[in-house]
């Protein structure tokens, strides 16, 4: 009988032992891998942008893109320059839907398929008249003989290793290559208030997140609002922006509101469990004393 029993457990553990040796197998030979999890999915534009064979200056590319905040959203080679990420072989043609690297002037339209209320500022700005009629005003001059012309999306953001936008991008070494700094000074300082205030309620929204509470609905108004607003420094017009300026205080205030009405019931709530703690030790002690 026991020996029955003993061989009954090994017909039961030897697999087991087996598929652990496998598993670890596994693990030592697949997940060690940098690809691995990542890029589970194959995309071709990827392996072979970064495979050694691909010339210099363009395997750096895969590189800068990983660490963008479009890569952490899942934007990837495919969405914004087209073609097939699962054929090797038809990948970059344009019956795939490639479309190649933009022209200078096109690049506003290859971003604004996805940023349409920013192309819209856009196109309505000093910028993008400038970039659209290749006009030049007197202080653009240098700029221009340089090589230059007005600022596309990629002058101010990059193109593979885009960020997430703030206002310190606005800087006097970036905004000084075309004009003066006073032009920019002006669009910072308008801006700045309601910047301000948008942080603000994000590290409220974070801390209660901290806390275990989600306000979800606050969180989509305040990135709508935000998404709203920064499409209007695009405009580059500080009277735009000083126009609306009320309007967004009223719009983020409410949002402040709320989430601050969030944390006084959390703290309303804390205060609540504590005093039931209190009440129950309390009976605890006078039953032990009884
Ligand atoms: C099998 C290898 C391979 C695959 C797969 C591949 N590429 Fe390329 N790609 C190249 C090479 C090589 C070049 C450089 C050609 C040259 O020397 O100018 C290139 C150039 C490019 C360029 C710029 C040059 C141009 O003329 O348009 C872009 C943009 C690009 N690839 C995007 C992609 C995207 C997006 C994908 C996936 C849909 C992809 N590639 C898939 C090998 C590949
Ligand atoms: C957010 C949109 C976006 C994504 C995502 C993106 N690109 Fe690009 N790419 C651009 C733009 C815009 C340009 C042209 C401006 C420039 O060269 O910076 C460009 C240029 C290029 C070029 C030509 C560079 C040169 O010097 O001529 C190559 C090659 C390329 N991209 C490959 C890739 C590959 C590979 C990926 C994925 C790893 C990728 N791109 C992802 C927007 C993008
Ligand atoms: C296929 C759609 C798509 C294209 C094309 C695209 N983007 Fe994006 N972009 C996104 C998504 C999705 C996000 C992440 C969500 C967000 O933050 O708004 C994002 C985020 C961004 C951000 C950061 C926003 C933030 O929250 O601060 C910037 C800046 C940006 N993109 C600029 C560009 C530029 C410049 C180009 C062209 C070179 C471009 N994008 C092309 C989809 C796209
Ligand atoms: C590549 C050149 C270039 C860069 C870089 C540049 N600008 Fe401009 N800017 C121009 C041109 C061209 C115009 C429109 C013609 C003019 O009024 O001089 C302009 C106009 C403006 C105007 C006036 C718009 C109006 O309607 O009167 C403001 C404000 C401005 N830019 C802000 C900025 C800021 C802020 C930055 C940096 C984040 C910046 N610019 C970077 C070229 C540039
Ligand atoms: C002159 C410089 C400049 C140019 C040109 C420019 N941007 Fe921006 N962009 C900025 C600045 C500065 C901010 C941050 C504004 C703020 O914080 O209020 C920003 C913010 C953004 C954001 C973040 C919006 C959000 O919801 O957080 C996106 C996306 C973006 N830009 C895309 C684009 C695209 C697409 C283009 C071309 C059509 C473009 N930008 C052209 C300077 C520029």
């Amino acid at each position: 009988m026991r020996n029955i029993i003993i061989a009954v457990a090994i017909i039961f553990l030897l697999p087991a032992t087996v598929r652990a040796g496998y598993r670890q197998d596994f693990e030592k030979e697949f997940l060690t891998k940098t690809w691995a999890g990542v890029q589970m999915e194959e995309n071709v534009c990827i392996s072979c942008h970064a495979s050694d064979t691909m010339k210099p200056g363009y395997r750096e590319i895969t590189e800068e893109w990983r660490s963008s905040w479009h890569a952490q959203n899942n934007i990837s080679c495919e969405d914004c320059h087209g073609g097939d990420p699962k054929d090797p072989a038809l990948a970059m043609s344009p019956q795939r839907g490639f479309v190649g690297v933009p022209t200078y002037k096109d690049v506003p339209d290859f971003c604004g398929k996805c940023h349409i209320g920013i192309l819209a500022s856009f196109r309505e700005s000093g910028h993008g008249k400038a970039l659209k009629s290749g006009g030049v005003s007197p202080s653009c001059m240098t700029q221009i003989k340089a090589g230059g012309k007005a600022p596309n999306c990629v002058t101010c953001h990059g193109s593979h290793n885009i960020q997430k936008a703030s206002i310190d991008i606005i800087n006097e070494q970036l905004c000084t290559k075309c004009h003066s700094y006073e032009r920019a000074k002006i669009m910072k300082q308008a801006l700045f208030l309601t910047e301000d205030k948008i942080g603000r309620i994000g590290k409220s929204i974070e801390a209660l997140k901290r806390e275990g509470i989600y306000p979800e609905t606050d969180e989509k108004n305040l990135f709508s609002t935000q998404a709203e607003f920064r499409a209007l420094f695009h405009t580059v017009d500080a009277n735009i922006v000083k126009e609306r300026t009320d309007e967004f205080t009223t719009r983020l205030d409410q949002i402040d509101n709320n989430v601050k009405a969030t944390y006084q019931e959390l703290k309303q709530r804390k205060n609540f469990s504590a005093f039931l703690m209190l009440t129950f030790a309390g009976m605890g002690i006078v039953i032990s004393l009884l």
